[in-house]
């Protein structure tokens, strides 16, 4: 079964993101445990527009951090997120016509984004903290 092992290398030190991605984490263990014993392609077509609903949100609300807090990330951050909902929505159509493989596809698809996206980009926010150049 495809699955994501949380643990702390995911983490960036920001409480707020932390908590988000781990949620988001673990609503896509939940999608592939759903694969597993669910092999109606139209129930997992309507599981699969379910996290895109959900990432979408969790985007949202990152961007809106990063808008804030780290504007130099946002265009590189808003375009991956931008291409992962595009390519959700564009795959999950093809579940219900091209069954089984078709969904394993996009469900390793979904976990090799999450895990690079996570564990490098979102990661890597907290590097680029400009630390002010002290003055004598
Ligand atoms: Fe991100």
């Amino acid at each position: 079964m495809l699955s994501i092992k949380w643990d702390d290398t995911y983490c960036n030190g920001i409480p707020l993101l932390d908590t988000q991605n781990k949620n988001f984490v673990e609503m896509l263990n939940l999608l592939f445990e759903y694969q597993d014993t669910n092999p109606d392609t139209s129930l997992l077509y309507q599981k699969f527009r379910e996290v895109e609903t959900y990432a979408r949100e969790h985007f949202r609300r990152e961007e809106l951090f990063l808008e804030q807090f780290y504007p130099d990330e946002l265009a590189d951050h808003r375009s991956q997120h931008s291409l992962f909902l595009d390519n959700l929505k564009c795959f999950s159509c093809t579940v219900v016509s091209d069954g089984p493989d078709a969904v394993n596809d996009l469900s390793c698809y979904i976990r090799d984004w999450a895990v690079i996206h996570i564990g490098f980009m979102d990661k890597s926010i907290t590097s680029c903290i400009k630390i002010p150049t002290p003055t004598i």
